[in-house]
């Protein structure tokens, strides 16, 4: 019996959209605190549309295998649509990660959604707070690149 699905290990074996914007619009950082985990997405933004996303990810085969995979699920979406996806839906997608990596699939969803409200900050483009409800994110402009 197989412990992960041959797509989880396609996109951790294969990842797409690995590595680094060097201007991109918006990046986001989030770290799993027991895992140690972290994960980095840079996003490339033109009229409200994700052109282009890479991402850097120092973490387990599942947190690899989920970032690469978002990746892929947001790229040419608009971001409304790029906030909306689930941690679910890219496990979904991998079809499925075992009941104890799914805090994995967790650091996708949360680093897409730091990387668009750092977007939104650095545009000052208003946004529903609401939709933004980790308290980590408070954190975020300590890691700018220094393209300011
Ligand atoms: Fe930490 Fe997978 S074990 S993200």
């Amino acid at each position: 019996m197989a412990l992960y699905s041959e797509k989880v290990m396609d996109h951790f074996t294969n990842p797409r959209n690995v590595g680094v914007i060097e201007d991109a619009d918006g990046v986001g950082e989030v770290g799993n605190a027991k895992c140690g985990d972290i994960m980095k997405i840079y996003l490339k933004i033109r009229d409200g549309i994700i052109v282009d996303v890479k991402f850097h990810t120092f973490g387990c085969g599942s947190a690899i295998a989920s970032s690469s995979m978002a990746t892929e699920l947001i790229k040419g979406k608009p971001l409304s649509e790029a906030l909306e996806l689930t941690n679910k839906a890219v496990a979904e997608a991998l079809d499925g990660l075992p009941a104890y990596k799914m805090h994995c699939s967790v650091l996708a969803e949360e680093a897409i959604r730091a990387a668009i409200k750092n977007y939104y900050d650095r545009n000052g483009i208003p946004y529903d707070k609401a939709q933004f409800p980790d308290p980590a994110d408070e954190d975020e402009h300590h890691h700018g690149d220094g393209e300011e």
